[in-house]
C-alpha cells in the first residue's frame, strides 16, 4: 500500500497566496462587472528591463544556431553570471565571496524551501511572526513540527515582530538551531540595522546555529545606512546563507532566476559534532535534484549589472517605491498605523480589525486586493499587507476606491 507523507496533512488544505487567488476568483465571477485591483501578491506588473530583454533575445539566438547552441549549464550557474554577482552584489560592498559559493537558482522561494533537507529532523527551529509561509510550510512538510494548533505549529519557535519592537524580533531567550530571517521583510517591509543583526550573528555564533538571510527585497534599501547583506556582518559568513532573486529586482517573477550564498566556511554539525560543510551537501543536493536555469535567462539576468540595466532596474524599484510612499501616506492619513521608512515594496498596515473581515471589506467595497496578515501568522491577525506591484495609475485608483469605502462604511 503506498502511504503518504502525513505531515502533509498537518498543513491548511491550500497555499496560503493559493487561497487569496480562489476567493478574488469567486468573487470576480459573482460580480463580474466590478473592476478589480490587485495589490495582494507581491508579482510585478512592468515590463523586463529592456538591457535584461535584449540579452534574452540575442541569447535564444545563439540557442537556435549549433554553433553556440547550449545544452546542461554548469551546476552552480555560469560563470559570467556569478561573476557580476559577486562583483556587484557582494565586493563592491567590501563582502568577499568567491563565484563557486554562489548558486544560481529558479528561485528564492524554492531555495527558502528545499534549504531544510540539509538540516536534521530534531533540530529547534526559530522563525518571524508574520513570516513568509514558505519558511515554515517547508518545515511542516520535513516533520520538524507538532499540529497547527491556535495559529501555530508546535514545536516552532515564534519571533515576534510588532509595533513595540519596530518589527524586528528579538534575540529568543532559548537556544535555537536554525533562524529564518529576511530583510527588507516580507510582510512589513521592516528592515534590520548593521547593529540588530550583528546581535543575530552573535547569537549564531554562540549556539552553534545557523541563519538563512532572505534577502529577495534587498534592492529596495534607499537608506544608505542601512546593510544590503547579512555578510557585511563579521563573523557572518562562517553561520549564515543569503539568498537573493531577481524576481523583484528586476521583474523575472515569471522569468525565473534567483541565488543562494553559501560560504565555504558555514559550517552544520554531525552527531558528534564534527563540522560538515553546508556548501558540500548543497551542492550534492542542487546536483541531483536541479538542472539549472536556462541559459537565455541566466544572460537575461547578467545584463542587470550592466550600465543599462543597473539604470533601467534602478528606476524599476524607483517606481514601485514611489507607488509604496502613495500608500503609505495614504493609510497614514486615513488613521492606519504602518512603517513609515521606505525601503519596500510592502506596507504593512495595522487595521485592529479580523485581517480576513478586512480583507473581504477591501475586495467587496473598494475593489481592491490585498493579503490578509493572519496568513502570516499569530501577529499578523490585524494587520493586511498591502502591496505597491502595481501601475501608479491602478495605485491612485486603488487608494481613491479605499478612501471612499472607508468614508463609507465602519470598518
Ligand atoms: C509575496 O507576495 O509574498 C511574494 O510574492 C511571494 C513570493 O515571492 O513567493
Amino acid at each position: 500500500m503506498i502511504k503518504i507523507n502525513k505531515n502533509y496533512l498537518k498543513l491548511e488544505s491550500s497555499y496560503f497566496f493559493s487561497e487569496i487567488s480562489k476567493r478574488v476568483t469567486r468573487f470576480q465571477q459573482s460580480n463580474p462587472n466590478k473592476v478589480i485591483i490587485k495589490l495582494g501578491i507581491g508579482d510585478v506588473t512592468k515590463a523586463l528591463p529592456p538591457a535584461c530583454i535584449k540579452a534574452f533575445h540575442k541569447a535564444v539566438d545563439e540557442m537556435a544556431d549549433d554553433a553556440t547552441f547550449r545544452g546542461y549549464g554548469p551546476e552552480q550557474g555560469y560563470e559570467f553570471l556569478r561573476e557580476k554577482i559577486v562583483e556587484n552584489d557582494f565586493r563592491a560592498r567590501g563582502v568577499d565571496i568567491s563565484i563557486d559559493e554562489v548558486f544560481i537558482s529558479d528561485g528564492a522561494k524554492c531555495d527558502s524551501g528545499n534549504i531544510q533537507e540539509l538540516f536534521s529532523k530534531d533540530i529547534k527551529i526559530a522563525v518571524p511572526d508574520p513570516v513568509y509561509p514558505v519558511y515554515v510550510d517547508s518545515n511542516v512538510m520535513a516533520g520538524r513540527t507538532g499540529k497547527f494548533n491556535q495559529d501555530r505549529y508546535q514545536g516552532l519557535i515564534y519571533l515576534e515582530s510588532a509595533q513595540e519592537n519596530g518589527y524586528v524580533p528579538d534575540i529568543p531567550m532559548q537556544k535555537v538551531d536554525l533562524i529564518y530571517l529576511c530583510f527588507p521583510n516580507n510582510p512589513t517591509g521592516a528592515t534590520a540595522t548593521r547593529e540588530q543583526l550583528s546581535k543575530w550573528v552573535a547569537f549564531a555564533h554562540k549556539n552553534k546555529a545557523l541563519i538563512i538571510y532572505d534577502a529577495a527585497y534587498e534592492a529596495f534599501i534607499r537608506d544608505k545606512t542601512l546593510p544590503h547583506s547579512i555578510f557585511e556582518i563579521p563573523g557572518a559568513l562562517d553561520v549564515a546563507i543569503e539568498i537573493r532573486s531577481f524576481s523583484k529586482t528586476a521583474g523575472f517573477t515569471g522569468t525565473r532566476c534567483a541565488y543562494t550564498v553559501i560560504p565555504k566556511q558555514c559550517v552544520a554539525y554531525d552527531e558528534t559534532g564534527h563540522k560538515i560543510l553546508l556548501h558540500k551537501l548543497w551542492l550534492r543536493r542542487q546536483a541531483t535534484k536541479f538542472n539549472g536555469v536556462s541559459y537565455p535567462v541566466q544572460r537575461a539576468a547578467e545584463a542587470v549589472y550592466s550600465l543599462e540595466g543597473k539604470k533601467q532596474t534602478g528606476e524599476l524599484i524607483d517606481y514601485y517605491l514611489a507607488n509604496a510612499r502613495l500608500i503609505k501616506d495614504k493609510m497614514l492619513a486615513l488613521g492606519y498605523h504602518c512603517i513609515e521608512s521606505n525601503n519596500s515594496p510592502y506596507i504593512w498596515v495595522k487595521t485592529d480589525k479580523d485581517s480576513w473581515d478586512f480583507f473581504n471589506f477591501l475586495l467587496e467595497q473598494a475593489g481592491v486586493v490585498c493579503t490578509p496578515g493572519s496568513g502570516f501568522g499569530r501577529c499578523g491577525q490585524e494587520y493586511v499587507r498591502i502591496s505597491a506591484f502595481n501601475s501608479i495609475e491602478n495605485v491612485k485608483k486603488a487608494l481613491a476606491n479605499i478612501s471612499e469605502a472607508l468614508s463609507g462604511q465602519d470598518c
